[in-house]
C-alpha cells in the first residue's frame, strides 16, 4: 500500500495538485486526522510493509451521521477528490461518501484476500503468498526429515486465494478453502493414498475460513483417522507484514498513478484494477456479496499435482 501512497503523492504533486493523507482510514477521517503529504513525506516508504497512514475499522462511519460528518470534514479541508485503498468494505464506504454529496472517489484494490471484483490481483496478495510460501518451504524441510503430517493455516476468512496460491507454489499435497466446502472426507482419502505411495512428507494448507473450522479442527479430525502423527502451524498476522515483493510495489505504483489520472480526468465512483494485464474501471458500488473467487482450475491443479 505504501507504493500506492507514494505514487499517488508524487503523481499528483507533479501535476501541481496538493495532497493530504488521511490517517487511520474512515475512522481517522471522522477525527479530522488529515495532514499534508509532500515529496519528503513519502521518501523511503516503498520498501515498507503495511501502510504509513495506518488503518482502522470504523463503526461510527457505518452510520448516516458518520458519513455526513466525514463529508463535512473533507469539505472543511478543501478536499476535491479522494483515493481509497482497500477491499469491499472500503469501497462501500467510498460509495456512501459520494451518495452523501462528498467529492469524487477512486478506489485502489488492496487486500491479501485478493477477492476484489475487477482486479486479478489486489495489492498485498503477492507478498502474502510469498510469506506463506517461505513458511511452507521451511515446514517441508522438517516434514520430510521427521515424516510427520503438517497442517498449515493461512489467512482467508472468506477467500481461498491465498491458500490455493501458497499450496500450489509450495507443492502441498492438499488444500482446504471456503469456496470448496465438504472436502474433508475426500482429502482424507487423498492423503492416505499419498502416504501409501511412500510420500515422506505431507502438507495440507488450510484457509482459516474453510468449513472444516481451520487447521486445528481439520487436523483433529483427520490425524486420528489417518493414524498419523501431525503438527499444526497457524501463520496468522505475519502474512500481513514484511517488505512487499517487487510485483506488489509495481502494482501499487501503477494503480496509484492511474488513480490520480482518473481523478484529474473527471472520473468518480470507480475502482481501478488490472484484468488480464489491462487497467480497467469497475463501479465502486457493486451488488453486495460480489466476490472475486479463485477459479476451480487452481483447486484442480493442487489435486492433480499433490
Ligand atoms: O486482510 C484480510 C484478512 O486477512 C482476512 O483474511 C482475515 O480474516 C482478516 O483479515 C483478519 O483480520 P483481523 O485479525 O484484523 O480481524
Amino acid at each position: 500500500m505504501n507504493a500506492a501512497i507514494r505514487a499517488v503523492t508524487r503523481a499528483a504533486l507533479a501535476q501541481s495538485v496538493a495532497v493530504v493523507g488521511v490517517r487511520r482510514g474512515f475512522e481517522g477521517l471522522l477525527d479530522d486526522q488529515i495532514s499534508v503529504l509532500d515529496r519528503a513525506a513519502v521518501v523511503n516508504i516503498i520498501q515498507r510493509g503495511g501502510t504509513v497512514l495506518g488503518t482502522a475499522r470504523s463503526e461510527r462511519f457505518k452510520t448516516h451521521e458518520g458519513v455526513d460528518k466525514a463529508v463535512g470534514v473533507l469539505a472543511k479541508n478543501g478536499v476535491d477528490g479522494l483515493i481509497v485503498i482497500g477491499g469491499d468494505g472500503t469501497f462501500r464506504g467510498a460509495s456512501a461518501l459520494i451518495e452523501a454529496g462528498g467529492p469524487p472517489v477512486i478506489g485502489v484494490p488492496g487486500t491479501i484476500d485478493n477477492d476484489v471484483v475487477g482486479a486479478d490481483r489486489s495489492i498485498g496478495f503477492d507478498t502474502a503468498v510469498n510469506t506463506a510460501l517461505d513458511a511452507i518451504d521451511r515446514i517441508r524441510d522438517t516434514a520430510t526429515s521427521h515424516e510427520v503430517l503438517h497442517f498449515v493455516e493461512v489467512m482467508g476468512r472468506h477467500s481461498g486465494w491465498l491458500a490455493l496460491a501458497a499450496a500450489l507454489a509450495g507443492g502441498a499435497e492438499a488444500v482446504l478453502v471456503p469456496e470448496h466446502p465438504d472436502q474433508l472426507d475426500s482429502l482424507c482419502d487423498d492423503v492416505a493414498r499419498a502416504v501409501a505411495r511412500g510420500k515422506r512428507s505431507v502438507i495440507v494448507v488450510v484457509a482459516e475460513g474453510d468449513d472444516s473450522g481451520g487447521a486445528a479442527a481439520a487436523a483433529a479430525h483427520l490425524g486420528p483417522r489417518l493414524g498419523l502423527e501431525y503438527r499444526v502451524t497457524v501463520l496468522g498476522h505475519i502474512q500481513r507484514g514484511g517488505a512487499p515483493t517487487a510485483a506488489d510495489r509495481i502494482l501499487g505504483a501503477a494503480l496509484g498513478v492511474a488513480a490520480v489520472d482518473a481523478l484529474l480526468n473527471g472520473q468518480r465512483g470507480v475502482m481501478l484494477g488490472e484484468v488480464r494485464g489491462e487497467l480497467v474501471q469497475t463501479p465502486l458500488a457493486l451488488p453486495s456479496g460480489s466476490h472475486h473467487a479463485p477459479p476451480a482450475s487452481l483447486m484442480r491443479l493442487v489435486e492433480r499435482l499433490g
